[in-house]
């Protein structure tokens, strides 16, 4: 294919890590060990996926299990809204009667986008779709002395492209995961191994010693700062809702008590921190938030637009993530 795709291919022979599931072409297996390092580094989330394949060792096990008990096997993992995509596709596979082997069909799954679509589809199927992430433009932004800030749109078509140029068809699965044990062990963001690496005669980067110069990190707008808290009521079984109006962040989605100063009627008296300091990235802004679990011994009163729900009705409620993180910081007694 070429010079560079044949170097990947030859240090991914020699060097790629061994990993479970890249000892099966079990689609299930592969599609199941992506959805867990979507956002869980590999020596947390390999013990995980362990012990999914022994609860439920093939997609209809997965289907016919109760949420409930997905859940319970992903705790720890965060990111719960994974865990109910999962469970989800499990169901749309099972209900078509087999795992999708086109890329389109891969990429209809919940909670699959094109990262994991091209994973799964190359690795389990031999699907030609290269993998684009972090890893890869850092790589060929060095390699090949692309100064394209990352981030933009147009850097997301130059590197894909590129990518995709690069993929040996034969073999797009080895690449695919060559690229990302590259990027991870080799040709690593901040003291890549330069000395060691295949790839060195033949990198832009590294001739023009611009290794610690790339990729180019676009400088986004200014990023905002926020403090607030949550605060989570809990009043004989029920909690304290409010959905958001339109005009800011998290349009629609349902929130609890939000605190810019201590509000008056929230009183210290059976107020207790669950977690300080959580920050919480969203595009522009930074939010940092304490969480907070309420108790109060009188019903009290809510402020504007919150109304009263049974907690074990939160579920069918829309959640921004940083509640979610609450819910999983409150004591598990009265845990809905
Ligand atoms: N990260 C996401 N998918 C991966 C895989 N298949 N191998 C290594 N790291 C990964």
């Amino acid at each position: 294919m070429s010079v560079f795709s044949d170097s990947i291919l030859a240090w991914y022979d020699a060097y790629g890590r061994d990993l479970p599931w890249r000892r099966t072409r079990d689609p299930y297996a592969i599609w199941l060990s992506e959805i867990i390092l979507q956002q869980t580094r590999i020596a947390q989330g390999q013990a995980y996926w362990e012990r999914f394949m022994a609860a439920f060792p093939d997609v209809e096990a997965l289907a016919a299990a109760e949420e409930d008990e997905v859940l319970r096997l992903w705790q720890g993992l965060g990111y719960y809204s994974r865990a109910r995509n999962l469970h989800a596709a499990a169901r749309q596979i099972a209900a078509a009667g087999r795992f999708p082997d086109t890329l389109e069909g891969i990429r209809a799954l919940k909670g699959v986008g094109d990262y994991t679509a091209a994973a799964v589809g190359s690795i389990a199927f031999g699907i030609p779709a290269a993998v684009v992430d972090g890893n890869v433009y850092r790589v060929l932004a060095r390699h090949f002395g692309i100064s394209t800030p990352v981030g933009s749109t147009a850097a997301r078509k130059e590197f894909s492209a590129l990518a995709q140029s690069l993929l040996p068809p034969d073999r797009p699965g080895d690449y695919n995961q060559g690229m990302m044990d590259f990027g991870a062990l080799q040709c690593t963001p901040a003291s890549p191994a330069c000395l060691l690496c295949p790839l060195a005669k033949s990198c832009a980067a590294l001739a023009a010693g611009a290794v610690d110069r790339l990729p180019v990190k676009e400088k986004g707008p200014a990023v905002q700062e926020r403090r607030f808290d949550y605060v989570y009521v809990r009043f004989r079984g029920r909690t304290a809702i409010r959905r958001r109006g339109p005009g800011d962040i998290w349009t629609g989605l349902y929130e609890p008590l939000v605190v810019d100063q201590r509000l008056p009627g929230v009183a210290d008296d059976g107020l207790r921190l669950l977690k300080a300091g959580v920050r919480h990235q969203l595009t522009h802004r930074t939010l940092l938030v304490d969480f907070y679990l309420w108790e109060p011994d009188g019903e009290p009163s809510l402020p504007e637009g919150y109304q009263w729900i049974d907690e074990t009705e939160l579920d069918r409620y829309a959640k921004p993530r940083l509640f979610e993180l609450l819910l999983e910081e409150l004591p598990e007694s009265g845990r809905p």
